[in-house]
């Protein structure tokens, strides 16, 4: 039966906690409800950690809670099937526990299995695709449940098929493959002082880092890295690194240059500023927040104001890495 809530709060469904109301909320708790659910014009969330609804949402939504998981081995994997609902950091430490090693570096990231893959989650040199074998949704245009294959998946930095076609599928499994040979994963500038780490020393530092930089969702609202970290080509890196010698950068494949976002943001002394109740986080400049009765236009408007001086300062355009809605559906800066 798929429990249904009219003009639920949006402050309970996204992390970024801004006011508002969604006007239908479907939870989905048995998969083969994805069938019988009333329209097909809905938004799929989970936690809501990677998704700020600006105002009141018309749309309906529905969110997931499917939960289980299943594993089975083959000589060479470990195999897991695990419901979309689940929660991601819970999993990290059932994996752990069990002595199924490889996620660590992704310990503490907010949020559920099912959004995991849509936004390819990654952290402290990690990142979900490695570990994804298929995924399981339901093809909301065609009506059947389908598994896509890790190639199907179109797996980028942040990014894949089902972020790219926000409508197409609502998520109900995910299946992993975790190598039996673990190799720590060490290399993360963080992490590269642990000799020969175990995993679970490599997760208790994970979190250590986390706590320490990123503000916990459930104490301080907020929807982690507001903005993604740019590409730039070589010429452009090496112009800015003449002006700026100390300026964070890592070499992508094709030549060009991945920069951090949050040096490029606190470089130019946004670290604890305000509009509002929104604030720029006073240690880490890639994650605005809200302490308490933020608005969406204050958000809009801090955001807006930070975006244009970075273009202004070193020709860079910061892309948002948030799923930001407005009343319908994704807004762009
Ligand atoms: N930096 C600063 N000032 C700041 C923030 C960062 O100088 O205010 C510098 C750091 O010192 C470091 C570099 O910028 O040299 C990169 O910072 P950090 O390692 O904190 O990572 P990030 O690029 O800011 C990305 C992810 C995070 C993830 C971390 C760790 C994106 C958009 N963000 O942040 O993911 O936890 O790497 O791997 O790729 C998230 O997606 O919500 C998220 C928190």
């Amino acid at each position: 039966m798929i429990v249904t809530k009219h003009n639920a709060p949006l402050k309970q469904l996204h992390t970024f906690r801004l006011p508002g109301v969604a006007r239908v909320v479907y939870y989905l708790r048995d998969k083969h409800d994805c069938a019988s659910l009333p329209t097909n014009n809905y938004l799929v969330i989970g936690h809501g950690s990677n998704t700020i609804f600006t105002s009141d949402f018309e749309r309906p939504l529905v969110r997931v809670e499917l939960r289980g998981i299943e594993m089975t081995e083959s000589s060479e994997h470990w195999l897991l099937k695990v419901a979309a609902g689940e929660p991601w950091h819970e999993f990290v430490t059932y994996c752990l526990d069990s002595g199924y090693f490889g996620l660590e570096n992704l310990a503490l990231i907010p949020g559920t299995v099912g959004a995991a893959p849509v936004q390819n989650i990654g952290a402290y040199g990690s990142e979900v695709a490695d570990f994804i074998s298929s995924v399981e949704a339901w093809d909301r245009e065609q009506h059947c449940f389908v598994q896509l294959e890790h190639d199907d998946c179109q797996f980028a930095y942040r990014d894949s098929i089902f972020k790219k076609n926000p409508q197409r599928w609502l998520i109900t499994a995910v299946y992993f493959r975790i190598p039996k040979r673990w190799c720590a994963n060490n290399q993360y500038a963080e992490l590269s002082d642990l000799v020969e780490p175990t995993a679970a020393q490599i997760y208790q530092r994970v979190i250590s880092v986390r706590q320490n930089k990123l503000p916990d969702p459930d104490l301080v609202a907020n929807a982690g890295s507001f903005f993604k970290n740019p590409t730039v080509s070589a010429q452009h890196y090496q112009q800015l690194v003449s002006l700026y010698p100390e300026l964070r950068g890592y070499a992508n494949a094709d030549g060009s240059f991945k920069l951090a976002a949050g040096w490029l943001i606190d470089k130019r002394g946004w670290k604890g500023k305000q509009i509002g109740s929104i604030a720029v986080h006073q240690r880490q400049a890639l994650v605005l927040i809200n302490s308490g009765n933020g608005c969406s236009a204050d958000l809009l408007a801090l955001a807006t104001a930070i975006k244009n001086d970075i273009q202004q300062s070193f020709a860079i355009t910061l892309e948002v890495e948030v799923r930001l809605f407005d009343d319908q559906s994704l807004i762009q800066l």
